[in-house]
């Protein structure tokens, strides 16, 4: 090839990348057929090899300036991969402000009282919302048709279990005290949470729905004075250092003696006879609790005068509303963010 040969090739390449670029074609096709290594360009410098030095420089700078200018209109046009006709979605466009989350106030509850019992050695067992008859009653000392049943009114299911007898939705955590003391050996120490159903009508401090936690130690001599201990040891670290508590009789099937426990208001310290938290008694009801009755341990194989134990119950959205100081409980369920969002 001579050097006129050669220039002709050149202007043909040219002719051919302003038709190429007149009809829009893409940047990438431009730059596959002009610049790649088989590109026509590449194969025309490549020819280059035969000719003399001086024609090399004044040819070479030729086509390096065709390179050049198709390298920078493939730069100019090259389709921003995301931005691309093809698609609608333009990630360089400015982003809305995403408005972050955060867990329910009784899973943050929940989670808080988990920690603070694992801190005095209490492990976490989970049970069936849906239960039988067998681990929701009749273990737990409540015998059929003793009116100590109708304490929790009960959301009974069409499903039968192998006696025959409805399946039920939990009414309280208490079954899970069965189930790990029937799969278990003492020494125990476990809490439980989740969520417990009653055929109740929606007030401000009652729901059809809500959740407890439970907490049970069998080992041997456990007295009252252990389960007093691990009440105010949890109230304090809940409540701060000044939380008292007090307990009062009270009567549930699976424990004797039973009591009511009760925390020194913390809404109140002062106020005295104001405070609209707890009605100016200085003190909230909070939770039930008591040595575990033999009943219950006959139920589940241990024996009686060998283990013995407590167990506490209480309702979480209590300490929820505490925490966050809410007088409503239906605040917690209405998913209203004006509320939520604060918390
Ligand atoms: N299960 C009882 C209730 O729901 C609470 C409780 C638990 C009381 C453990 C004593 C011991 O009312």
């Amino acid at each position: 090839m001579n050097k006129q040969e050669w220039l002709e090739k050149l202007s043909a390449l040219r002719n051919e990348f302003e038709k190429a670029a007149a009809e829009k074609k893409s940047s990438q096709d431009i730059e596959r057929d002009f610049l790649s290594k088989k590109g026509g360009l590449a194969l025309l410098l490549r020819d280059l090899s035969a000719f003399s030095i001086e024609e090399k420089k004044e040819l070479g700078s030729l086509g390096n300036d065709f390179k050049k200018k198709v390298a920078e209109y493939c730069a100019e046009n090259s389709s921003n991969p995301v931005s691309d006709k093809k698609s609608d979605l333009d990630i360089t466009l400015c982003g809305h402000p995403y408005p972050k989350g955060h867990s329910h106030p009784i899973i943050i509850t929940m989670e808080k009282i988990i920690s603070s019992m694992n801190k005095l050695g209490f492990s976490l067992e989970y049970g069936p919302l849906a239960e039988r008859d067998y681990y929701n009653f009749e273990a737990l000392n409540f015998p059929p048709d003793h009116p100590a049943r109708d304490m929790q009114d009960t959301f009974y299911l069409n499903q039968k279990d192998e006696k025959g007898i409805n399946y039920l939705l939990r009414t309280h955590t208490s079954p899970v005290q069965i189930r790990v003391m029937q799969s278990k050996k003492p020494p125990l120490r476990v809490i439980s949470a989740g969520k417990v159903f009653r055929s109740e009508a929606v007030d401000a401090s009652h729901s059809f729905v809500f959740h407890q936690l439970e907490g049970f130690c069998a080992d041997k001599n456990i007295s009252m004075s252990d389960l007093k201990w691990t009440l105010e040891s949890f109230i304090k670290d809940m409540f701060g250092s000044a939380a008292k508590i007090r307990f009062s009789p009270s009567y549930f099937p699976f424990v004797e003696p039973g009591a009511g426990v009760e925390v020194s208001c913390v809404f109140c310290s002062s106020s005295k006879g104001k405070c609209p938290v707890c009605k100016g008694t200085g003190w909230l009801e909070m939770l039930g609790a008591g040595m575990i009755h033999p009943e219950v341990f006959k139920a589940c194989g241990y024996n009686p005068d060998e283990i013995s134990g407590f167990a506490f119950g209480a309702g979480i959205e209590r300490f929820a509303m505490l925490l966050y100081g809410i007088s409503d409980m239906r605040q917690l369920y209405e998913n209203d963010l004006r509320i939520l969002k604060n918390l």
